[in-house]
């Protein structure tokens, strides 16, 4: 099965995924996402273009449909990607599309799961990998973590111990879906 992880920004997810399984390409919505680097440093190819560079998003995505088909792409991995998956890249690749949610869903949905959480004195929140469907963080859970928020935490503690959750949820979901570990 081969993947492709989309991501925006720094890319500690797709570092993770990278390490352990075969990643066809990075794609990035930002030509100066960190993640790019991390790319480049494992050998992976990189991918960048920006919604700006298109006349709309219909383009922008068909754009993306396009790199996908080219590699033969079957399953798209959301890692920090912060676009909403629009009509085109979803009617393409629906049921092929994952995403990585720092909070457990239906809790704290949208760009800032983990804030928000924090902001709501909750004293668990969590991860969830889920199908992408057309809402924002709605799609059918496939696998969620509870992490608990500890009495003497900042949000910068509460935040790495979210991020660890992740970079331990997102393999255990790939080799459930099938995704061949590397050599
Ligand atoms: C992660 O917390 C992910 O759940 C959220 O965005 C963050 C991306 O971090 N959607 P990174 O780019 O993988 O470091």
């Amino acid at each position: 099965m081969k993947i492709a992880v989309f991501a925006s920004g720094n890319g500690s997810n797709f570092q993770v995924i990278a390490e352990q399984f075969p990643v066809e390409f990075v794609f990035s919505d930002h030509r100066d996402a960190y993640v790019l680097e991390r790319a480049q440093n494992l050998s992976i190819p990189g991918f960048a273009f920006e919604l700006k560079e298109f006349d709309n998003k219909v383009a922008y995505e068909q754009a993306i449909v396009d790199l996908l088909n080219q590699h033969e792409i079957d399953l798209v991995c959301l890692a920090g990607y912060m676009k909403i998956v629009g009509e085109t890249l979803l009617s393409a690749y629906e049921g092929r599309i994952i995403n990585i949610h720092p909070a457990y869903l239906p809790e704290f949905p949208g760009a800032h799961g983990i804030e928000d959480a924090w902001e709501a004195g909750v004293d668990q929140s969590g991860v969830t990998i889920h199908w992408v469907d057309s809402g924002v963080d709605t799609g059918k859970v496939i696998q969620q973590v509870r992490v608990p928020r500890l009495p003497d935490d900042s949000l910068e503690s509460f935040e790495a111990r979210i991020h660890e959750a992740e970079y331990k949820l997102y393999p255990r979901v790939l080799r459930q879906l099938g995704v061949d570990e590397k050599k």
